[in-house]
């Protein structure tokens, strides 16, 4: 199929240097250029460059049309590609490709969400990698539908060591304006290759060989002249000078049309009127098959004519136009009666709901209640499979055709374009859409509706929001379901403004109106919520109501929940040291996310089941869930996934003592909630910070940090975020000799957060405030009660060694050195088997200034002797993993016990200390 090419040998030798760096990395190449300029000629030997080197080349070639279709560019992009690649993914991401592409119907519940369709596509081209480089060929990128666009888009910016390369053809003026599907912000690297002017050579051989006439020099340089070096244009003037048989030129204009539309008029215009007929046809539905057209009017004599004068060409099974610019020019010419009669053809004959619909909205005249149905089922259609950008799009279509006598059709068709755009991350212009329906709209329950979407839209205004769902409420006339929806939202939009007591009050209201709505699902949310409230007063929450939630969460299983009581379920739980109901909780919280496809879900289950490994002392196994759940939110690539990721993997880093890399990861997390107002995480970032710097043992700098959010921490709720700041801060207003400012402090922690962690922690930090005093008696007293208290309630071995490690210090001060030595010496046994090292070494800096020794390897299993010595030797984590035959995982957990035994906190640390017991000063350790 390939014409010969002229005169792009550089352009050939870049695109082969590309095709070559794939096997090693991906990468982008963007050929662009004007209309005409010879992108496509290149992309296609590209593609079959790739194709002979063995490449799996996935290629799709987008038509303009009025009628782009939702998933039509990834469907040809994974056409003819092996069944095995989309049943090899993990089953939600299968499904959802599936139900995208048409292949299996859309669940009932939930659509596929947008980037799980991406993230199930890039894990399809990857596994094809795996076997062959694979090369994904985009022909006018400027025309990919939407949703391929978005799903295209998102798996190719998060290529990076794969074997795959994307190479597409962008019509532009100015090349290198701006890159397509945002291949700005990829991983990869993307290259623009401008494809400019052909040579005078290169025109003539081309010219000569296409048009079959030899034109003279001088006129070849005015040809080249008025097409600018242009191949089509040049084509279409060397048509126009041949049917006039003029090959030499004067002085004088052209005796040809003096534009490009006028040369191609010219050449269209001696077209027989059945081939006309029949590539107008073919102009309104492109892409359809051969029996379609022939269906929708064309003749095929009219085919076959104009595949013989080369208007159309045999593009795979399809017949295409051999160049946009001609279906372009033939759709222009279609006067507007015969255009709407050919898309009325082309609507019956139409397979796909879709098109049928939006052939059908062509080719309506005026408003129509059955078109505007149609439209409003094919929205309705395009939603469930994930496809919100269409479904919009079909939504607004259907609410321009509805007759104004159908009001109330005409709203909800406007409600749900704005849901839609919502849904798609159109913000704006989902609130444009929701503002201009609400001044439309008479007050009712479709207008309660569209304002308590439009407070839900107001993420970044909370007072806003508070004020369009009242709005909402006081309109939504005693609809009971969009009544208890909206004090839903209202519920937690309190919560969010730090007003527990509304929240509270509103939650209340919502299981009182929820009881009367008889809908199971309404109720489980609002028990739920009403529970979670109470908590958050730090009233007693009464757990019948929350296993009675629980119970009409299994009865309402089908259908989607805005609140889930398993997950408050799981927050109370862990709330109250209730660690293995929590665990089980989490676990049936990831295995719906994961049978939903939900990657947000997915991800903030792994981080609570993280939080939760954490806590009962598993430190290497909250990393790897914090690690999980960053891989995940990083794919989602939207921001609250990735701060409370962040958080996740800084609060694991920060119980194993990695300090840069809390710092590090702490910084951005801040950094990235301050960015998106996200105040309750900047402050939990913050807070990271302060509590790194508590176990460093620089309390200036941890008073700094956390005695200004001891104000703000109310503000923002109790949960098991606040369970986990609150006694750092407290300790940090303690270590400053804010003393009665702690002391208020605590009482107020006490009183609303009476769980038996905080109470434990909260005795502690009476204990340490006892002692800031100087009364060391209260303090030994209150430290040996909270440690009672963790025997009694609470699982945290961590938080129980610290307490015993401020009582092993209390008791030194008062002299009592067997008994310091006996608390210290657990602290330290906890700390280190843990792998916690910042506090191991802050317990063994105690333990010597009983000893006056300082710990040596001796301390050390032969394992972790042998990694320390070799990475003290200045050997790379990787460089030790291959020479001991294991991971770097398992090197880097090693090597992490061994800083917590040794007390140090870096590589130079630890070569110091090898060292010096290598020189024979410290091969006892701490035992004594
Ligand atoms: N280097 C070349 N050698 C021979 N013919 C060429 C060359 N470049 C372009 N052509 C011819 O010029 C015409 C326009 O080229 P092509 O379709 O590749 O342009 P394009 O940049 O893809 O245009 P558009 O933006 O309209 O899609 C075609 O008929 C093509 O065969
Ligand atoms: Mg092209």
């Amino acid at each position: 199929m390939s014409a010969e090419i002229f005169g792009r040998d550089a352009e050939l030798a870049e695109i082969r240097g590309f095709l070559a760096g794939l096997r090693q990395s991906a990468a982008a190449l963007v050929l662009a250029g004007p209309a005409g300029s010879g992108k496509t000629t290149l992309l296609r030997a590209t593609a079959q460059l790739a194709s002979e080197q063995g490449y799996a080349v996935l290629l799709t070639t987008p038509a303009r049309s009025e009628v782009r279709l939702a998933f039509a560019g990834l469907t040809d992009l994974l056409d003819g590609q092996p069944s095995t690649v989309i049943e090899g993914l993990p089953p939600p991401q299968a499904r959802a490709l599936r139900v995208a592409l048409l292949a299996e119907e859309p669940p009932a519940a939930h659509p596929p969400d947008q980037r799980v369709i991406a993230v199930a596509f890039r894990a399809a081209v990857q596994a094809l990698a795996a076997a062959a480089p694979v090369l994904l060929v985009i022909d006018d990128v400027h025309w990919l539908d939407q949703p391929s666009e978005t799903a295209v888009g998102f798996a190719v910016r998060r290529l990076q060591g794969e074997a795959v390369g994307l190479v597409c053809g962008q019509r532009t003026g100015r090349p290198g304006a701006e890159l397509p599907l945002e291949l700005s912000r990829a991983r990869l690297t993307a290259r623009l290759l401008p494809v400019g002017p052909l040579s005078i050579g290169a025109l003539h051989r081309m010219l000569r060989t296409r048009l079959g006439s030899s034109f003279s020099q001088p006129m070849l340089r005015r040809i080249e002249g008025e097409s600018a070096g242009n191949p089509f244009i040049a084509l279409e003037l060397g048509r126009a000078l041949a049917r006039r048989d003029v090959t030499s030129a004067g002085h004088a204009a052209l005796p040809v049309p003096d534009t490009l539309s006028g040369l191609i008029d010219e050449h269209l215009a001696d077209l027989p009127q059945p081939v006309v007929e029949t590539v107008q046809v073919v102009a309104v539905m492109p892409d359809a098959s051969l029996d379609q057209y022939l269906a929708a009017g064309a003749t095929a004599a009219g085919l076959d004519a104009a595949v013989a004068i080369g208007l159309l060409e045999q593009d795979g099974g399809r017949l295409r136009f051999s160049h946009p610019m001609f279906a372009t020019a033939v759709a222009a010419r279609i006067a507007p009666v015969r255009l709407r009669d050919l898309h009325a053809a082309a609507a019956e004959v139409a397979q796909l709901p879709e098109a049928r619909a939006r052939h059908h909205a062509l080719a309506a005249v005026g408003v129509s209640a059955s078109v505007a149905a149609d439209l409003h089922s094919a929205g309705r259609a395009a939603a469930a499979r994930g496809a919100p950008a269409n479904a919009a799009e079909l939504f607004e279509l259907s609410a321009s055709l509805t007759p104004s006598d159908q009001p109330a059709d005409l709203a909800r068709r406007r409600l749900e374009m704005a849901r839609q755009l919502s849904i798609g991350g159109e913000i704006r212009a989902a609130r444009t859409a929701l503002g201009i329906l609400i001044e439309a709209t008479p007050p009712g329950p479709t207008r309660a509706e569209a304002l308590s979407l439009l407070g839900g839209l107001h993420q970044d205004d909370f007072p806003a929001a508070t004020k369009l769902l009242l709005q909402a409420l006081a309109e939504a006339d005693g609809d009971p379901r969009l009544t208890v929806d909206i004090r839903l939202r209202l519920s937690q939009s309190w919560m969010l403004r730090g007003d527990q007591q509304r929240s509270r009050d509103e939650a209340r209201r919502c299981v009182a109106d929820a009881e009367r709505s008889c809908d199971a699902g309404l109720l489980a949310c609002s028990l739920a919520l009403a529970f979670e409230t109470d908590i958050m007063c730090g009233s007693e929450a009464d757990e019948r109501q929350l296993t009675r939630a629980l119970e009409l969460e299994r009865l309402a299983a089908s259908s989607p929940l805005h609140i889930s009581p398993t997950q408050v379920a799981g927050v109370f739980y862990f709330i109250q040291g209730r660690l293995q109901e929590a665990e089980s909780a989490q676990r049936r919280l990831l295995a719906k996310a994961e049978a939903d496809g939900n990657e947000q879900g997915r991800a903030e289950a792994l981080l609570r089941l993280s939080r939760i490994a954490g806590r009962r002392g598993d430190l290497d196994t909250a990393a790897e869930l914090a690690a999980d759940a960053m891989e995940i939110a990083e794919q989602l690539d939207l921001p609250r996934p990735v701060v409370s990721a962040l958080y996740g993997c800084a609060g694991a880093a920060l119980q194993l003592g990695q300090v840069t890399r809390v710092a590090d990861l702490a910084r951005r997390g801040r950094e990235l909630a301050e960015r998106t107002g996200d105040r309750p995480y900047v402050i939990f970032h913050e807070a990271l910070l302060g509590s790194l710097d508590l176990a460093l043992g620089d309390y200036p700098a941890a008073a700094a940090r956390l005695r200004p959010l001891a104000r703000e921490l109310p503000g923002i709720g109790w949960h098991p975020t606040t369970q986990s700041i609150a006694p750092d801060v407290a300790e940090a207003l303690i270590a400053s000799g804010a003393l009665a400012e702690a002391d208020e402090f605590l009482t107020m922690l006490q009183r609303a957060m009476p769980d038996p962690l905080t109470t434990a922690l909260a005795t502690r930090c009476r204990g340490l405030l006892a002692a800031g005093r100087g009364d060391f008696a209260a303090a030994v007293a209150e430290l040996s009660e909270a440690l009672a208290m963790h025997d009694r309630f609470s699982p945290h071995p961590l938080e129980r060694a610290r307490t015993q490690l401020n009582l092993g210090r209390v008791k030194l001060h008062l002299h009592q050195r067997a008994a310091a030595r006996a608390a210290l010496s657990e602290a330290l046994g906890v700390f280190q088997n843990a792998g916690s090292s910042l506090w191991a070494a802050r317990t063994l800096a105690e333990l010597a200034r009983i000893s006056g020794r300082s710990p040596g390897p001796a301390v050390l299993t032969a394992t972790e002797r042998r990694v320390a010595d070799l990475v003290a030797s200045g050997r790379s984590n990787k460089d030790v993993a291959a020479e001991l035959f294991v991971t770097v995982r398992a090197v880097e957990s090693t090597l992490t016990k061994a800083y917590a035994k040794l007390g140090v906190r870096s590589r130079t640390e630890l070569a110091a200390l090898m060292h010096e017991s290598a020189s024979g000063m410290a091969t006892g350790g701490p035992r004594d």
